[in-house]
């Protein structure tokens, strides 16, 4: 038993419908372990459960595994949009919404999030970045100003599987990607922010209330 197993045994179950969509992913899809999962998807529900947002945005759907997640916890007329590049998942990510008994919280969005994310009207308190990351500094400058003040960004995979540690860092494009964000999120005086090293690495930014 690893540690992550004996972790999951004593924490709250994701639930049929959830494990079921782990499944068919496994099944079905090329790249289930983009996934958040059971864990990262528990503690996605637990953030929004102490914040309490009344409307969040992820930028990167995949199957809506983590959509679910945080849906489960919105509170009464609370909603989430998120947005997927890729048209071919509409399908897959629809037979996941309809039975979930949230589809009315969940605004899905099938395009570019580069386009989508400035057309999108009013503010978030809770925005999950979690698509290419290559382009984690533009998504990041792209919704800055449309995340509330005391609102959250979390961003997934920030460390990469430890690449970031790697030197040189070998000219990849997605581990440039990330380390650019990190090296961004560091100098940013707006925010206080904390990597959490789960799974891939968990970033958690809180946008401060006034300048300092
Ligand atoms: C890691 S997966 C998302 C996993 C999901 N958030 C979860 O935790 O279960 C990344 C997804 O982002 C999508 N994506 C990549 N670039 C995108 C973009 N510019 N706009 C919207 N979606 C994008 C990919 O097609 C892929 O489905």
């Amino acid at each position: 038993m690893t540690i992550e197993d004996y972790i999951v045994d004593h924490i709250d179950g994701e639930g049929e419908l959830l494990s079921k969509l782990n499944r068919d992913a496994h099944v079905n899809l090329l790249r289930p372990r983009m996934i958040s999962g059971h864990l990262q998807g528990r503690i996605l529900k637990m953030l929004v459960r102490l914040h309490r947002p009344q409307r969040i945005l992820e930028i990167g759907t995949y199957t809506g595994y983590a959509t679910l997640c945080l849906a489960e916890a919105l509170p009464e007329g609370a909603e989430i949009h998120t947005i997927e590049k890729d048209e071919e998942m509409e399908d897959f990510i629809w037979k996941q919404f309809n039975p979930s008994g949230l589809k009315d919280k969940i605004h899905l969005h099938i395009g570019d999030a580069l386009e989508i994310i400035p057309r999108l009207e009013g503010n978030f308190d809770m925005v999950f970045i979690d698509a290419d990351k290559r382009l984690y500094n533009e998504y990041y400058d792209l919704v800055f100003d449309k995340v509330n003040p005391g609102g959250i960004i979390l961003a997934d995979n920030t460390l990469w599987s430890g690449k970031v540690l790697e030197a040189p860092h070998s000219g990849d494009k997605q581990t440039i990607g990330i380390l650019n964000f990190n090296e961004k999120i560091k100098q940013d005086t707006r925010i206080e922010k904390v990597i959490l090293p789960l799974r891939d690495g968990l970033t958690i930014i809180y946008k401060l209330r006034t300048k300092n």
